[in-house]
């Protein structure tokens, strides 16, 4: 008897329009987690590809703050809605040949239900991660932020401040602001550079750990000049 009404509760909790709502849209936000190492959800906030922030009734390829659009984004025509963004993750290349998002697309249509329910309320005008983590939805969008976020490389730690760098033969040394010096195999050095509001000071070169064996590191200069400036060649 008591089984019979707690699977009575559960069907009726479960088949509610609400909580199906919720689980869609946390499922959609985990499904975001493929996006987000390329998109934020903050406005004008570009990384490899352009913010998704206010999306829906957005021309494709015209965000002004985003330099790298492909011709064929642009040319493309289309405004984005369900149906479009629908149809563009189900296949990108096939919706827009030439496009260069490096995605191949999602296959299952519930999957990309889910994410678009997501997407839509995390992009509306005003939904931006700063507001929402006052209105309760902090929780959530801060977690999915995690994926994509890169560290402000204007507030430094002693130990990934570089305050010299030498080159010698086929290595780097660099020396950190805790006195520490690591050599580099020449290849294992990414050299970078950061002009947002969130890379280093001039003068200033941070660096990051790259890859899971400590062997290799992203060098993050804020402009090009100060690649070759900052680099002593030495013995
Ligand atoms: C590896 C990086 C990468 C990943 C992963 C990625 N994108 Fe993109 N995305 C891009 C780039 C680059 C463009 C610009 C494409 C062009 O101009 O042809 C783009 C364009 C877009 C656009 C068009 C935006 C506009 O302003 O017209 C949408 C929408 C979009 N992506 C959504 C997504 C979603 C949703 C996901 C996850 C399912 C995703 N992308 C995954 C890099 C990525």
């Amino acid at each position: 008897m008591h089984r019979v009404l707690i699977a009575a509760i559960a069907l009726v909790l479960a088949s509610s329009p609400g909580r199906a709502q919720q689980d869609s849209l946390s499922r959609g936000e985990q499904d975001f987690r493929a996006c987000a190492p390329c998109h934020s959800l903050e406005p004008d906030r570009n990384m490899t590809g352009p913010s998704l922030a206010n999306l829906w009734g957005r021309k494709a390829g015209s965000l002004p703050s985003f330099d790298r659009y492909s011709e064929a984004l642009k040319a493309s025509g289309i405004i984005w809605d369900d149906l479009s963004l629908d149809a563009w993750l189900t296949a990108p290349e096939r919706m827009v040949p030439d496009n260069i998002m490096p995605f191949e697309g999602i296959k299952g249509a519930r999957t990309r239900a889910d994410l678009l329910a997501f997407l839509k309320e995390a992009t509306k005008p005003g939904a931006g991660p700063q507001q929402m983590a006052q209105s309760g939805m902090g929780g959530m969008m801060r977690g999915m932020m995690g994926g994509g976020r890169v560290p402000n490389l204007k507030s430094l730690q002693p130990s990934e401040r570089v305050t010299r760098i030498t080159h010698c033969r086929d290595t780097y040394r660099v020396t950190t602001a805790d006195g520490k010096t690591r050599p580099f195999w020449e290849r294992n050095l990414r050299l970078k550079t950061d002009s947002s509001k969130e890379g280093p000071e001039r003068g200033v070169a941070a660096i990051v750990p790259a890859g899971m064996m400590g062997d290799r590191a992203d060098l993050i200069f804020s402009a090009p000049d100060e690649i070759s400036n900052m680099i002593e060649q030495r013995c």
